[in-house]
C-alpha cells in the first residue's frame, strides 16, 4: 500500500488587492496549476502544492486552524486576526514568516474635510469607524485615548456622511477613495504589506521539503527583481571605480578583450535597479558598450 503524497495548501486572495501578484509569485516558483472556471482550488500540476482561493479576511483563520499550511495576506488582515484571536485565546495563531515586495498600503486615520479634528488627541469622546476594529482599539489604548470605535465591514469612507462616526481608519493605497469621500488623511497607523503566513503546527517532515524549497525560491524571484545583469568594456585602470558605481554587485568577472592589453570586458550582477545616472557615470569613468539585462532567475 502506497501513501498519497502529502500535499501543501497555500491560501491567497480570490479576487482583490493581491490576487494577481499572489498568484505571479507561485508561477514564478516554478508552480504550474489547474483551475476550472470559478474553481476555489488550483491544483498544482507540477508539484504537491494546492491553492485555495479565498477571501482575504478568512485567510489569518485557516492557517491558525491549520487548514492551509501557509497563507499570502496583508499584514494589515493578519495583524487585525492575531489580536483578535490572542483576545480570545492567548497561543500564537500563525507565524509570519516572510514579508513579500508587493501589496504596500497603510491603516490610517481620516477625518472629514471642513471637521474640527486634526490629529487622534482630537478623537477623545468621539467615535472612530473602521473594518479593523482590534487594530484601531488597540492603537487608541496605547495612547490613552478614549474614543468608540464602530465596526463596519465595508464602505467604511461614507461613515462619517452617514453620521455614524467623526472621523475613519482605514486602508488607503493611492489616496483617490479618501478623495473622492472628501476625507484627509491623518496618522498611519499601521505600515502593510503582503506577508506570508504559516501554521502554528508542526509541518510534517513529508511537506518540509516542499515548503523549504518554495520558500528558497520565492527568495530567489524576489532577489531577481530587481537584479541586473550589466555587461560593459573597460579600461583596466578604471575597474575599481566601476565597481564602486555598482550598487549590490558581487565581485565582477573580467574577460580579455582580442588585441586590446589597456581594455577588458566586464560582466557583474547589481542585485538592485541600475538607472540612468549609474550608466553615465559608467561612461565617464571609460566603460563603452554598455548592456543591462534582466536575470530570469537566481539561485544564492
Ligand atoms: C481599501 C480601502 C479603500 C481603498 C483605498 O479597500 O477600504 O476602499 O482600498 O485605496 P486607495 O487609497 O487606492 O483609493 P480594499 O480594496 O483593500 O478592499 P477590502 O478592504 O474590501 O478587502
Ligand atoms: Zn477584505
Amino acid at each position: 500500500m502506497t501513501d498519497k503524497p502529502a500535499r501543501i495548501k497555500i491560501a491567497i486572495q480570490k479576487s482583490g488587492r493581491l490576487t494577481e501578484q499572489s498568484l505571479d509569485l507561485l508561477q514564478r516558483c516554478g508552480l504550474k496549476y489547474t483551475r476550472g472556471p470559478d474553481q476555489l482550488i488550483a491544483f498544482g500540476e507540477n508539484m504537491p502544492v494546492d491553492v485555495l482561493l479565498v477571501r482575504d479576511d478568512d485567510i489569518p483563520g485557516l492557517v491558525r486552524d491549520d487548514v492551509c499550511d501557509l497563507g499570502i495576506a496583508g499584514l494589515n488582515i493578519v495583524e487585525e486576526k492575531r489580536l483578535h484571536f490572542l483576545e480570545q485565546d492567548p497561543v500564537t495563531p500563525f507565524q509570519i514568516i516572510r514579508s513579500l515586495d508587493f501589496g504596500h498600503c497603510r491603516l490610517a486615520f481620516a477625518y472629514p474635510d471642513g471637521s474640527p479634528l486634526r490629529t487622534v488627541r482630537d478623537l477623545a469622546g468621539k467615535k472612530v469607524a473602521t473594518s479593523y476594529p482590534s487594530i484601531v482599539r488597540d492603537y487608541l489604548q496605547r495612547n490613552n485615548i478614549d474614543a468608540g470605535v464602530v465596526e463596519f465591514s465595508g464602505a467604511v469612507e461614507i461613515a462619517p456622511s452617514l453620521g455614524r462616526a467623526e472621523a475613519i481608519c482605514d486602508l488607503v493605497s493611492t489616496g483617490s477613495t479618501l478623495l473622492a469621500n472628501k476625507l484627509r488623511e491623518g496618522e498611519t497607523i499601521l505600515e502593510s504589506r503582503a506577508v506570508i503566513l504559516q501554521t502554528p503546527v508542526a509541518v510534517p517532515a513529508e511537506k518540509t521539503e516542499w515548503i523549504n524549497r518554495l520558500l528558497q525560491r520565492l527568495e530567489g524571484v524576489m532577489q531577481v527583481r530587481e537584479s541586473k545583469y550589466i555587461m560593459m568594456h573597460a579600461p583596466k585602470s578604471a575597474l575599481a571605480q566601476i565597481a564602486a558605481l555598482l550598487p549590490g554587485s558581487e565581485a565582477p568577472t573580467v574577460l580579455p578583450l582580442d588585441s586590446r592589453d589597456d581594455r577588458v570586458a566586464v560582466h557583474v550582477v547589481c542585485r538592485e535597479n541600475v538607472f540612468w545616472e549609474t550608466l553615465e557615470a559608467l561612461k565617464s569613468a571609460g566603460a563603452t558598450s554598455i548592456l543591462v539585462v534582466p536575470v530570469e532567475k537566481m539561485l544564492a
